[in-house]
């Protein structure tokens, strides 16, 4: 017996697994679905008529139906009107098969459900004051029983009933009806003419506030907006609101995409699992993705408001008007919709920074995912608990693979291809290779090769190696592509890869006459070029080339691939300060930073001392020079100045060292503050703090580039610098600036530093404690704290009023920070944080099986640590998998991590 079986109770079967190979059309079909909705404190009663008739192209003959269903507490049941008996149907694991079905037929269920009992925030449940739902992507089986698969798809018409202290009843489509009733009730009727998968349905009830607006359609159609929150959020809707009309006509100008209803709602819920939700007409939303305003809001939670809402509004077209055919589909509609809002906020605002920021956040989190135990295509083969697959390979590599067929194809096919993608699959329910084959067809170009990155996954690895013939004036890149084994698939097939480049001679860019290949001065004046990669090993040959050139590769990250050239110190400096591609600026200073850090660590593993340690005065050189460079933006700067995070240096590690990590990339930080002292405090004292606030692009870049000053100023642990911070704390008008000064404060290893930072918490947490979002940063800033003992504040802060073990946001702002973002803290204490990890997780698999998976991420990881760790964190993998009742989600995680 395997460790795994023997883990699981008796009587029960270990959860199967679903393979995409094994994918069967529907029998049946639902025409029409009509809901009744009552809801009582205490339970609510579900009646649901559904208009069945067989599916004509269904391949079984079986004259049975078997609907899903969990949770649930079946009242009666009746087809065409007759109640059924117990032999007329049978209960089975989640399911409830009818037998003797008819090929067409009405079906009546009535059913009770527990709202208020379901803790894990899918189905119907009950957040604070509210009631509503969460279906994406099997939680309607949790309302009623149903054929809850994304390739079913009916006409809802939903009635909400509940008391009158429930003022505001929604749910998708229009309003067609609304009422008092006995009891001091009433009921909201809506329809939704638009078929959908039941994931897409929602429902919601409750005493809520909204602001309103209305957007004019490129038709002329006026919509009305609304965005609903508890009353005591009221005065931070208007940023969402901006964000959802720059939205509409973003997919108006870009994709051609027009809304559809005549209204579109957000509602604002405390507790939820993710971000957000795009159900029709009626988005839920995580308050942390909506609410937002200077006061309270930091420019990143500004940024993620704007991003997640034209995210959520997106998926109208891409997700909801064509939708996934089954969920091995899901990057169909997640991959498509963050590459759109992607360039939608990058078209907000910068578009290298947005860039930057979403490459940083592929290549460390995504990367880590594609190299562990987890590593799954964008489109997987297989699942157990589909919640385990809302990844960041479906989400932000799959964003990536249509980032690159963008590339491909060019701007103008890739309108064509979806906008016939968009014309072909309205109202279906679809598949990946649908997508691509609109935009082939569309572009005539063949795709075929390309599919690999849909099926094969991990992250390719490019080896280039140049050559110079001066002679012959020729200048070579020999470009060899692999990619390591993952879990599924042990041997790769060549990817298609776009490799955007140009070549830099000592004056610029030199023009790019690639052999074979006509010149390019149709997009540009020929000094850039997209190379596509199609064999395992190819070279490019460049002509008359005159001197010999520093390459500058993969511009703008064009493919997700990790690559490898061998540039000298003085070519990064030399890209750093003269790439016409923003990008590949920040790259060369990122892997400047890599080599300094590199340095340090070869010290502090031999056993040196790192305190005083020196970087190479040309590095600093360097750096001075990007500070005095007009030409940049203010946030590529401070993007340039930042040295690469310790989860980068970790994913980049064979073997991760912990502590020499940690420990050397703060000695290059101080050793940076040190030589560059006087001009980051000209660039603090320059910087006007009393100035409005303002979330505009502009002035989000100056905020971040005088707080990364501060930061390294703080590290001089000078009685000058800590006051100025204090004082920021103290005087600012808007929580970036706070937070930042409190980031700081609490990581001083200044003992003033540190009696400031007590009482600056104190401070905040009485200031703050009635606005939840605000208290999560207040617990984000001590669990991220690097100095020791942090473990124990954070177990000590589990019992804090302003901590609460059922909410996701408070979990994620304590223990995930701990856990995800303070590795020194965590690795620390002969497994301390491990167990406690675990201890955690074994607490939330039943409470909210979706939180306690994805809380499991560090231990997955164990396999990049020593040995003594590794025997540390897979005890506690063991010791979870140990646990009887371990939910799917939990169960798939440990036992994939365990292999
Ligand atoms: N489809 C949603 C999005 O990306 C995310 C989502 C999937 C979700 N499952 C969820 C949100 C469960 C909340 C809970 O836009
Ligand atoms: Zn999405």
């Amino acid at each position: 017996m395997t460790a795994v079986e023997q883990s699981l109770p008796a009587q029960n079967q270990p959860p199967k697994t679903i393979y995409l190979k094994d994918y069967q059309v529907p029998d049946y079909l639902i025409r029409t679905t009509d809901l009744r909705v009552e809801i009582y404190e205490g339970e609510t009663i579900v009646s649901a008529m559904l208009d069945l008739y067989r599916n004509p192209a269904a391949t079984s003959t079986a004259t049975q139906l078997k609907l899903q269903g969990a949770d649930l507490e079946l009242v009666s049941i009746a087809l065409d009107g007759k109640i059924l008996a117990e032999g007329d149907y049978q209960f089975g694991e989640e399911s409830l098969t009818i037998f003797n079905t008819p090929a067409e037929f009405k079906l009546l269920t009535i059913t009770k459900i527990k709202p208020e009992a379901n803790t894990s925030l899918e189905g119907l449940y009950r957040s604070r004051t509210m009631y509503c739902t969460q279906c994406e992507a099997e939680g309607f089986r949790k309302i009623t029983y149903y054929l809850d698969r994304p390739d079913v798809m009916s006409e809802f018409t939903t009635t909400v009933v509940a008391d009158k202290k429930f003022p505001v009843l929604l749910s998708n489509g229009n309003l067609i009806d609304q009422g008092e009733l006995e009891n001091n009730r009433h009921y909201a009727t809506w329809h939704d003419p638009f078929k959908k998968p039941a994931y897409l349905f929602a429902l919601v009830a409750g005493d809520l506030a909204h602001i309103e607006d209305s957007f004019t359609t490129c038709s002329g159609r006026d919509v009305c907006l609304k965005i609903f929150v508890e009353p005591k959020d009221l005065d931070k809707c208007e940023h969402a609101m901006t964000s959802l009309k720059n939205s509409m006509r973003w997919d108006e100008d870009v994709y051609g995409r027009e809304y559809d209803l005549n209204i579109f709602m957000i509602v604002a819920v405390d507790d939820f699992n993710m971000g957000a939700m795009e159900n029709k007409g009626l988005n839920i939303f995580n308050t942390s993705c909506v609410l937002a305003k200077p006061e309270t809001t930091t420019d990143a939670g500004f940024q993620r408001v704007e991003g997640v809402v034209a995210h959520e509004y997106f998926h109208n077209w891409s997700g909801n008007r064509v939708t996934c055919r089954d969920w091995f589909q899901l990057s169909l509609k997640e991959g498509f919709t963050v590459y759109r809002d992607s360039e939608f906020s990058a078209d907000m605002g910068s578009p290298t920074v947005k860039r930057v920021e979403d490459v940083t956040l592929l290549r460390t989190l995504q990367f880590a995912e594609d190299a562990g135990p987890m590593a799954h295509p964008i489109r997987p083969e297989s699942y157990i608990e589909i919640s385990n697959f809302y990844t960041m390979t479906v989400y932000e590599k799959g964003a990536e693979i249509i980032r690159m067929l963008a590339t491909l194809l060019g701007k103008e096919n890739f309108r064509k291809g979806t906008d016939l993608y968009f014309e072909r699959h309205d109202g279906q329910a679809v598949t990946t290779e649908d997508f691509v084959a609109a935009l082939a067809d569309a572009s005539g170009r063949d795709l075929t090769q390309f599919k690999r990155w849909y099926s094969q996954a991990g992250t390719p690895r490019l080896d280039i190696a140049e050559h110079y013939d001066e002679a012959a004036q020729e200048y070579s890149l020999t470009i060899k592509q692999s990619c390591p084994p993952t879990p599924e698939c042990q041997q790769k097939l060549p990817f298609h890869i776009p490799i955007a480049m140009g070549l830099l001679g000592s004056a610029g860019d030199l023009p790019l006459n690639l052999k074979g290949t006509a010149p390019d001065f149709e997009t540009g004046d020929n000094t850039h070029k997209v190379l596509e990669l199609t064999q395992a090993e190819q070279t490019f040959v460049f002509e008359r080339v005159q001197e010999k050139p520093v390459p500058s590769l993969l511009r703008g990250f064009s493919a997700p691939v990790k690559m490898h050239f061998n540039y000298s110190r003085a070519d990064l400096v030399l890209l750093m300060s003269r790439d016409s591609d923003g990008f590949n600026r920040w790259e060369a200073s990122q892997q400047l930073g890599l080599q300094a850090i590199a340095a340090a660590m070869k010290q502090f593993q031999q056993g040196g001392d790192l305190s005083g340690w020196a970087v190479d005065a040309d590095l600093i050189a360097a750096y001075r020079s990007v500070l005095q460079d007009q030409s940049l933006d203010q946030a590529m700067v401070a993007y340039m100045l930042s040295l690469p995070s310790e989860a980068y240096l970790s994913e980049l590690a064979d073997e991760v060292d912990v502590e020499a990590i940690h420990y050397s990339r703060l000695a290059v930080r101080k050793a940076l503050a040190r030589e560059l002292r006087d001009e980051f405090a000209r660039i603090y004292t320059a910087y006007d703090h009393q100035q409005t606030y303002a979330a505009t692009a502009d002035a989000i870049a100056a905020r971040s580039l005088k707080n990364v000053a501060l930061a390294y100023l703080m590290l001089l642990n000078d009685e000058q610098f800590i006051h100025a911070c204090e004082n920021q704390y103290r005087t600012s008008n808007n929580m970036t600036d706070v937070m930042a000064a409190l980031t700081q404060l609490v990581n001083s290893e200044a003992q003033m530093g540190q009696t400031i930072a007590q009482q600056a918490l104190a401070d905040f947490y009485a200031r703050w404690q009635h606005e939840s979002l605000v208290v999560n940063q207040w617990l984000t800033v001590q669990a991220s704290c690097v100095l020791p003992n942090t473990l124990d504040k954070v177990k000590a802060l589990q019992n804090h009023a302003g901590y609460d073990g059922k909410n996701p946001n408070k979990i994620r702002a304590l223990i995930a920070s701990f856990c995800n973002s303070n590795a020194i803290n965590f690795h620390a204490n002969q497994g301390a944080g491990y167990a406690f990890l675990a201890d955690q997780i074994i607490q939330l698999n039943k409470q909210n099986p979706q939180i306690a998976s994805r809380l499991l991420t560090p231990l997955t990881k164990w396999k990049k640590y020593n040995s003594t760790r590794q025997q540390l964190m897979r005890a506690q993998l063991e010791r979870i998998m140990a646990e009887p009742e371990l939910s799917k989600d939990v169960f798939e995680v440990v036992s994939k991590s365990l292999r």
